[in-house]
């Protein structure tokens, strides 16, 4: 089939490198024309595992390119997928200007049968008004227009094998045809075992905010649970691991730590709660989902300060900076917060991060950084474990504790063997987890 897609960032790129792969041709574009120029180069703009390779495959097999300019692919196109980005509004309601202008271009220059593919996440309602621009701009003869609703469920850091072997698609649509082009497009992903789920729009659209909502919500359980378990002197890991074999309740996303980040989870949160208020529904468990989180960055600060007793004049240093590991993405990211309020609180802050410290620095001027853990721990008086990227587990003990002023790790992942970092002589502060003995 011949498809395009408009808006070349995460999800744009992943559904561009996953749709080659299916056997499809896909034309990629953006009205980023630098983006447009790099991609053609063959430049990736993030750090996604398994992305570029994919990428350039396709390319160099001439099924996959990419352009500023998609007037001469949209009208051959079967398919068009708007992933344009939804940046959060002040008010937090999502910003749909992007969507609204890839949407009426398709809608002047599509021809034939088209199924426009609404992919960005976008507050339910949003087919419905994509619906109405088709109908604004895409008249003409033979034309038919459509628009379906197919949120993603990827995840960054994994988004290639999420896109290739998903759990579920879900498709949301009203009319036969265009569920049937879906169903080819996707056919050899559910030959494969995957799970398609198919629904009218409305629901589709409401059921990821749904997902995001409650992930979010089981990470803010975990939170509260370690604020708990802290006062109680008991272990938030253990009662995870207790609930997670409750099958009814599952043990994924029950670690608590420093707290969610990233451009989806924040981002939905405000644009699910500004949709709930629109609706004339108050949804106060949205907001208090919200309030764990932020407390989780509070908390850590508060246990970096207690263990300094004054912040000026001290050297705190940040292991990952990164929203999560896997990933160079630092949108929302929490340890950037953190770093923010330590600034704040007059200490030196330094951090390192395997991939991303550039953009770090970008968000965080005043942020030093370092290229490596040990260099980045030398002369601090405490260093905090913000991302549990895996490689930080094997940090030499010996030689961190040898190059840190005092010893003394906060460790906001849970990253550390409690009584292997106590034994190489730390003054070690989990999360959730009873304190030193
Ligand atoms: C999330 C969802 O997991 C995807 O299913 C969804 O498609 C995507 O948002 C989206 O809406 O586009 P992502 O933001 O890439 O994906 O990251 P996650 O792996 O879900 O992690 C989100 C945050 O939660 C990270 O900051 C992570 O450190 C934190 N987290 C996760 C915890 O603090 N504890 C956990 O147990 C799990």
């Amino acid at each position: 089939m011949r498809v395009v897609v408009i808006g070349t960032g995460h999800v744009g790129l992943v559904t561009c490198g996953t749709l080659a792969t299916l056997g499809h041709d896909v034309v990629g574009t953006d009205a980023d024309q630098e983006k447009t120029s790099m991609l053609q180069r063959g430049i990736l703009p993030f750090h996604e595992p398994g992305l570029d390779a994919l990428i350039e495959e396709h390319a160099r097999g001439g099924r996959l390119r990419f352009t500023e300019d998609a007037s001469d692919a949209v009208p051959n196109a079967d398919v068009v997928f708007i992933c344009v980005s939804t940046p959060p509004r002040s008010s937090g309601e999502a910003n749909l200007v992007a969507v609204e202008q890839a949407v009426r271009q398709v809608g002047h220059q599509a021809s034939g049968r088209t199924v426009v593919v609404e992919k960005s996440t976008v507050p339910a309602g949003t087919a419905q008004r994509i619906r109405k621009v088709l109908l604004q701009s895409g008249n003409g003869v033979g034309k038919e227009l459509e628009v379906v609703s197919n949120p993603e469920f990827l995840r960054e850091g994994s988004a290639v094998r999420d896109s290739l072997e998903p759990d579920r698609i879900l498709v949301g649509g009203e009319r036969s045809w265009a569920f049937e082009v879906m169903r080819e497009l996707y056919g050899p992903l559910i030959s494969n075992g995957a799970r398609l789920i198919e629904t009218d729009i409305n629901t589709a659209e409401l059921a990821k905010h749904a997902c995001n909502a409650f992930l979010a919500l089981k990470i803010s359980y975990a939170n509260a649970l370690a604020r708990i378990c802290e006062r109680a002197d008991a272990d938030v890991v253990a009662v995870a691991e207790v609930m997670g074999a409750d099958p009814r309740i599952g043990p994924a996303f029950l670690r608590a730590g420093l707290g969610y980040g990233g451009s989806c989870f924040p981002k939905d949160l405000q644009a699910f709660e500004h949709l709930a208020a629109k609706l004339h529904y108050d949804f106060p468990l949205l907001r208090e989902i919200v309030r764990i989180n932020d407390e989780a960055v509070e908390a850590t600060f508060e246990k970096v300060r207690a263990g300094l007793w004054n912040l000026e004049h001290k050297r705190v240093a940040l292991l990952g900076l990164a929203f999560k590991p896997g990933t160079d993405d630092v949108r929302f990211s929490p340890p950037i917060s953190l770093a923010a309020r330590l600034l704040d609180g007059g200490a030196m802050v330094v951090g390192h991060d395997p991939r991303a410290m550039a953009n770090a620095k970008e968000e965080c001027p005043a942020l030093l950084t370092s290229a490596d853990p040990y260099e980045a721990a030398t002369d601090a008086h405490c260093l905090v474990v913000c991302t549990d990227w895996p490689e930080f587990r094997s940090l030499d003990l010996e030689r961190l504790r040898e190059v840190m002023a005092q010893p003394f790790v906060v460790d906001a992942r849970n990253l550390f063997e409690p009584d292997e970092i106590r034994a190489a002589g730390f003054s070690y502060e989990p999360t959730g987890r009873p304190g030193s003995p």
